[in-house]
């Protein structure tokens, strides 16, 4: 195999990810999820390889949302993708061909801003066909509408449209998942939507978009496939190792099993002239995380910026704090960022560190006291901030 990091990747080259897919598709069977995890963290990679293996009386739709910013492209996007998996496939030819005519879909994407029917909202085009749709859907039948970067769109819908728009497209799509249970959705992204509802609270927004939506968490690679991943990497791009077994372990380990770290230490390692041993891996991640943004780590840093707020400062205060040690306890961890912050609230403290475990910096070991979640971004951010 060789390295792509950042690349999009053919099912076949997904590694793992069997025990997660396949109790994504045990819980699909009761209700949608929400993926949640990190960015980079192989959420999409997942989704491809599910939408390669579908159960039988499952239909799959994909879409990548990133580049929507308004609800009628979002629901433009939907009837595109839909006419155009329908219209390929044997299964759904016939009734569901004429109906999709009804709505204007006759193989050609609808382009530009309207909608086929100008005198239909969004709303209105949306749950028309959803509705017409899932009447041809039997009782025990699933459609699966997998949305990747929703939270994105829906921020992006919110910065160009406005607030009620995001809130009416988030409160339609949880009607839709109740009115027509055949529709599953899976909900991803690499904003988290905690972040976005956020914003959407601070305009009013009461409701709960997605309590029917249990999160399921996409975790760095098992042990096992790290290792393969990384040995697979080292002999497709022909590294010279002095032992393979324990170079792929110390790379998977190095990175806490993450694959897309994975592919850069191997793209890194590839271009070294002489044979690979454990040492010379050590010394490549201590180089590499010298450098500023190597592997978009900076994102961590930098994300903190966008979405902290007015306890940015703090956030990443605490952060420094925590860089250089293994663990804190809170106590000790309030105590030394309390000093440095005239007047600080310990509940602001307190919400600030239960938003980083949220977004993946930080969670607890089993004592309770708080650590880095991912030993590559600790060390990366000690060697970047730690002056
Ligand atoms: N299971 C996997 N097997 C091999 N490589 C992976 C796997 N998951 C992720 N990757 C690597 O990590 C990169 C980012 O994965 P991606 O699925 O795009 O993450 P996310 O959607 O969470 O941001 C991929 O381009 C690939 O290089
Ligand atoms: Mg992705």
């Amino acid at each position: 195999m060789r390295t792509n990091p950042g690349g999009g990747l053919a099912p076949e080259e997904v590694v793992g990810r069997d025990a997660l897919i396949a109790e994504l598709w045990d819980k699909l069977e009761r209700h949608g999820v929400m993926m949640t995890a990190e960015r980079r963290m192989g959420k999409t990679s997942v989704l491809r390889k599910m939408l390669a293996q579908q159960p039988p009386g499952v239909t799959a739709f994909y879409w990548d949302l990133e580049n929507i910013r308004s609800p009628e492209t979002l629901v433009r996007e939907i009837f595109n993708k839909v006419s155009e998996d329908l219209g390929n496939s044997q299964k759904w030819q016939g009734k569901v061909q004429q109906l999709l005519k009804n709505w204007g879909l006759g193989g050609e994407k609808i382009a530009g801003v309207s909608l086929p029917k100008p005198d239909l909202t969004w709303q209105q085009h949306l749950q028309g066909m959803v509705q017409d749709l899932s009447a041809q859907v039997a009782d025990r039948e699933r459609w699966l509408f997998l949305f990747d970067e929703l939270p994105l769109a829906i921020d992006n819908i919110r910065q160009d449209q406005g607030a009620s728009s995001a809130m009416e497209v988030l409160d339609t799509l949880r009607m839709i998942r109740q009115d027509y249970p055949q529709i599953r959705m899976v909900y991803t992204g690499s904003i988290g939507l905690h972040h976005v509802v956020a914003e959407l609270r601070k305009q009013g927004y009461r409701n709960a978009p997605t309590n029917d939506l249990p999160p399921v968490e996409v975790e760095p690679l098992a042990e096992y496939d790290a290792w393969k991943l990384a040995q697979d990497l080292l002999m497709g791009e022909k590294v010279a190792t002095a032992d393979l077994s324990a170079v792929s372990q110390s790379i998977a380990s190095a990175v806490d099993g993450n694959a897309f770290y994975i592919h850069h230490c191997v793209a890194r390692l590839k271009g070294m002239a002489q044979s690979i041993d454990v040492p010379q891996v050590e010394a490549m991640l201590k180089a590499a995380v010298r450098q500023y943004d190597v592997w978009d780590l900076g994102y961590f840093e930098k994300r903190i910026g966008s979405y902290y707020g007015e306890n940015a400062k703090l956030a990443l205060l605490a952060l420094d704090e925590l860089a250089p040690e293994s663990a804190l306890t809170f106590g000790d961890w309030w105590n030394r960022v309390s000093i440095q912050i005239p007047d600080l609230d310990k509940e602001a403290f307190r919400s600030t560190l239960n938003l980083l475990e949220q977004d993946h910096y930080i969670c607890r070991n089993d004592a309770g006291a708080y650590r880095f979640r991912f030993s590559l971004v600790q060390r990366y951010w000690h060697q970047q901030r730690g002056n």
